[in-house]
């Protein structure tokens, strides 16, 4: 392992196509498709890298600290823009709308760089995870594209049914407030802005508290490719400019991606909380359990990467691992010594694994957390487990977890992985049962018997099996979810059209005069909901 005393580089040998030429000064705003200057507060922003000895992150920028009243200019905009489904935004052809987001990427994509660059000294996400994560991003918006076109060709036809014919289609729900994490600030950002817009709604997006400056570029882009007031963005303190928006009652669907406990204020502050939909992705403590006949190298490979990819910052990271009795010591003894073999070092750095973390006081609090562990019986069984200066923090491998420890339930969000022991497979069946969370697991072992019984008593408790896998969302075709406090509603490239909007239809007794009504309107394209246009 590099010594983590040396890991922070001097300011003058950084290499090139990393430096940022200058910190990035973000003075403007987008309300009401006008890029506004900020007059007031900023937020200045530090890396989570460290030159030097520095006792501070490097300053990379600034960006408005913005007040209620101009957070509600923003909903406002977005209010008049929808103008009760009847403004130019939701009333607009699916083609029309499809054109408008081509139109975004292609500028998104001319920003590529910058904010892959940006991903890397305001998140501390590594090179390779940051060019994956505005890739997968583009290709998240293509695919978007090609799956509201097959919706809507779906929908270009009538239906027959007991004499009635209907055209069913999908509309709009309104004003949709977006929120992303900061893990995958552009990212999980986009999986719900990207599909709430291109189904006719109007938007408020506020960043993430870290991960902003990286959405700065893309600010024009915004503005040139969607008419007015669709697309309208707040930042600043989450209880100044999110709470008025909320409680004036007027944001139809919260797409919100952090923690229930941030979740539950905000729905809170809704007063009309029936008409509030709610598109959540919360925490997770998803388990990994090894079975006694599980093949340990393939075991521990995909353990390693499910539990500390991007330092274990993944709502669907392995944050706690089973291991029967059986192969506990070789498998805990495998684990330690993949895990030792991480390299740490800058984003920036030739496969480095491990990077500095953005959160606040991120590495102490893990040190609180294994220190706990230990009181309660636990060890750290890789030499160099929870060694940090500053922001950098070495995976720590504890074993042997039990219900005492605090690890054993929070969720810990980073480098630290929880090993149990188990004898009786009703012990990892009945941590997922009484988990406040209920996203993924992963299955580890050949017994196809033991893993079907798995399986059907796991299916009921969480929303995605992985077997002889880690837990992880994509492929972003497949449908991304999670039970009780892990997410409330299900995203994918499809589903995600779909809950951002609601079915609507036509209906009409199949008589003459009705029959002449419709055939006229379609003739005469005078509808645009009403059509058999078919998109090509
Ligand atoms: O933070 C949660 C993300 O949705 C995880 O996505 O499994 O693709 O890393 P991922």
């Amino acid at each position: 392992m590099r010594d983590l005393k040396n890991v922070f580089p001097e300011k003058n040998i950084l290499p090139d196509g990393v430096v940022l030429d200058k910190p990035i000064e973000q003075r403007e705003y987008l309300i009401n498709g006008e890029i506004l200057q900020w007059q007031g507060d900023f937020q200045q922003v530090f890396s989570p890298v460290y030159f030097g000895n520095d006792t501070q992150g490097a300053y990379i920028g600034s960006y408005p600290l913005m007040d209620a009243r101009e957070s509600l200019k923003a909903l406002e905009a977005a209010v008049q823009a929808y103008d009760h489904g009847r403004g130019e935004w939701p009333t607009m052809s699916v083609e029309k709308r499809i054109h408008c987001v081509k139109k975004f990427v292609v500028m998104m994509q001319e920003q590529r760089e910058l904010i892959i660059r940006l991903l890397m000294w305001e998140i501390g996400k590594n090179l390779k995870d940051s060019e994956k994560e505005f890739d997968r991003t583009v290709v998240y918006i293509n695919d978007t594209i090609e799956s509201l076109k097959n919706l809507d060709r779906d929908s270009s036809r009538f239906t027959f049914a007991q004499n009635i014919m209907g055209q069913i289609r999908r509309a709009p729900l309104g004003v949709v407030l977006c929120m992303g994490p900061f893990n995958y600030p552009l990212n999980e950002t986009f999986t719900t802005l990207i599909p709430a817009l291109i189904m006719g709604n109007t938007i408020i997006f506020k960043p993430p508290k870290l991960g902003v400056l990286l959405h700065y570029p893309l600010l024009k882009a915004f503005r040139q490719a969607f008419p007015r007031g669709v697309v309208n963005t707040v930042y600043g303190d989450g209880q100044v400019v999110v709470g008025p928006l909320m409680e004036s009652g007027k944001i139809d669907v919260l797409a919100f991606i952090g923690s229930s406990r941030v979740a539950d204020i905000l729905k809170k502050q809704h007063p009309k909380p029936h008409r509030l939909k709610c598109v959540l992705g919360l925490e997770a403590k998803n388990p990994g359990i090894v079975l006694h006949d599980a093949d340990i190298e393939e075991t521990v490979k995909e353990c390693v990467t499910g539990a500390l990819s991007f330092n274990g910052q993944r709502c669907t990271a392995l944050k706690i691992i089973f291991v029967h009795r059986k192969i506990a010591k070789p498998f805990c003894d495998r684990l330690s010594e993949e895990v030792e073999k991480l390299a740490v070092g800058m984003p920036w750095d030739e496969g480095v694994h491990i990077t500095p973390l953005p959160e606040a006081n991120k590495s102490e609090y893990f040190a609180e957390l294994i220190n706990d562990a230990i009181t309660h019986g636990a060890k750290v069984i890789n030499p160099n487990g929870g060694i940090y200066n500053k922001s950098c923090f070495f995976p720590a491998v504890l074993y042997d977890v039990n219900d005492k420890m605090r690890i054993y339930r929070e969720e810990q969000f980073g480098p630290v992985v929880p090993v149990i022991c188990y004898d009786d497979i009703e012990e990892p069946i009945n941590y997922v049962i009484n988990s406040n969370y209920g996203q993924q697991a992963s299955i580890f072992g050949k017994d196809a018997d033991q893993i079907a019984k798995l399986i059907d008593t796991l299916v009921n408790q969480v929303s995605r099996i992985n077997l002889n896998s880690q837990c992880q969302r994509g492929p972003d075709t497949f449908p991304f979810t999670g039970r009780k406090d892990s997410a409330e509603g299900t995203l994918s490239v499809s589903d995600a059209l779909r809950v951002f909007s609601i079915r609507a239809l036509v209906a009409a007794k199949e008589n003459d005069l009705n029959k002449t009504i419709i055939r006229e309107i379609i003739k005469d394209d005078k509808s645009a909901f009403l059509t058999t246009d078919f998109i090509l």
